[in-house]
């Protein structure tokens, strides 16, 4: 029997519009709607601001979020926001925008800063309540009690789990990404398909995160290529939103691993955008884990096969498990995510460096179901150095 434990948001919240009836829940809050430029452009905000004005007590608003932020933007941004009352945060972007709510929502009104979170030095509690609006399909932030930043001195995203960054409500309302461009609907999906297929294989899984995740890739598989092919197609959206938030869960209860551990200096030191550098790890990092974890991959690649009406019976565990790793290779090529480090011009002399780099994400790679040491890492990343079609 596995011990497990899953945090999870307090009201999850699912459909078209729905993110236009927050008024009710919002009123006689001290409010501060935070977002970015991106979402601001896609001029989906107009009616959640509405409703967050309608009744609150007090109400400001900040649209700078920095695409993938450091920590020192984190503290630039807390510095800003902060005025005394604050009483909810109404995150509406992507990761970045939900992730430097996160932060922000301790650091205010006295709290810790970066470092001494960076440190372990956690809030001692919650004094500010958050409301979560994903307007990407991919990092699942609004259903973990993680949240990343960049750290510049290291090279390395880094991330910080602590219960208070748990939101509060989450709507998930499959309209606001109507307009969310094909290139990054491709790679905020498959950093969702990749948060489910490390949770499930995970030396972390448990009953919980192989039930969100076998779902979360099931709707992975039928939709994604249909929402980067058609990002009006309403009913394909909602199935990536809720891939991203199973994906999501997934992460609060078990843990991701080759792929993101190989893909944080990626970001890190290129500022590779997080879905890309989890994808183009993807395939290569399951062929290598293939003999550690055959049964699981076997069972994830039925529900690959079903979603282009093919079947898998009569095949080994093995040439099923081979099939997926195919079928990953064949999805990303098709969402056209690069095909190598060149192409992301990342030059072969800086393989020692990435290796010990990968190497040193210890939390991450602890939950992979096979071992991986410097000569392992170096395998992955020479298997993308140059393009191979
Ligand atoms: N906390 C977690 O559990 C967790 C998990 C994975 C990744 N992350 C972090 O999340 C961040 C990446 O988030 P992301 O992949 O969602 O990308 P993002 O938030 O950086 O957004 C990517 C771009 O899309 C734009 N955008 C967002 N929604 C849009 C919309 N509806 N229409 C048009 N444009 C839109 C944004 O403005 C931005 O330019 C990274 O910092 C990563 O480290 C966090
Ligand atoms: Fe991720």
């Amino acid at each position: 029997m596995t011990p497990f434990k899953c945090l999870l948001p307090s009201t999850i919240v699912y459909g078209p519009g729905k993110a236009n009836e927050l008024g009710a829940l919002l009123a006689g809050e001290h409010i501060l709607f935070i977002s970015d430029k991106g979402v601001q452009g896609a001029g989906v905000a107009d009616s959640v601001l509405a409703a967050c004005r309608e009744g609150a007590a007090s109400f400001s608003e900040y649209w700078d979020v920095p695409p993938e932020p450091t920590e020192e933007q984190v503290e630039v941004v807390a510095a800003a926001v902060d005025r005394p009352g604050l009483s909810v945060i109404v995150a509406m972007g992507g990761g970045s925008v939900m992730d430097m709510a996160k932060f922000v929502s301790v650091m205010v009104q006295g709290g810790p800063s970066m470092v001494d979170m960076f440190e372990g030095r956690l809030p001692a509690g919650k004094q500010v309540k958050l409301v979560m609006i994903p307007t990407t399909a991919g990092t699942g932030s609004e259903a973990t009690p993680n949240s990343i930043a960049l750290r510049p001195a290291l090279n390395l995203k880094v991330g910080v789990v602590c219960p208070y960054f748990m939101p509060d409500y989450v709507v998930l309302d499959p309209e606001l990404l109507c307009g969310l461009p094909p290139h990054i609907t491709a790679a905020t999906g498959l950093d969702a398909l990749c948060h489910a297929l490390e949770c499930f294989v995970s030396n972390k899984a448990n009953p919980i995160s192989d039930m969100f995740a076998l779902e979360s890739m099931r709707l992975t598989f039928k939709s994604l290529q249909k929402a980067y092919e058609n990002g009006k197609d309403i009913e394909a959206r909602g199935d990536t939103l809720l891939a991203a938030f199973y994906g999501g869960v997934c992460i609060a209860s078990s843990g991701t691993n080759a792929v993101h551990a190989l893909s944080y200096p990626l970001g890190g030191r290129y500022r590779i955008p997080h879905g890309v550098s989890n994808a183009i790890l993807l395939a290569p990092a399951f062929a290598y884990n293939m003999d550690a974890c055959m049964a699981k991959l076997a069972q994830v690649a039925e529900l690959a096969a079903a979603s282009r009406g093919e079947s898998l019976a009569g095949k080994s565990e093995q040439q099923r498990a081979q099939y997926l790793v195919d079928f990953l290779a064949a999805l990303t090529r098709n969402l056209k995510i690069p095909a190598s480090l060149e192409e992301l011009g990342i030059p072969a002399s800086d393989l020692d460096w990435l290796v010990d780099a990968a190497f040193e994400v210890k939390r991450l790679l602890n939950n992979n179901p096979k071992p991986l040491g410097k000569t392992d890492i170096r395998t992955i990343y020479t298997s993308i150095l140059t393009r191979k079609c």
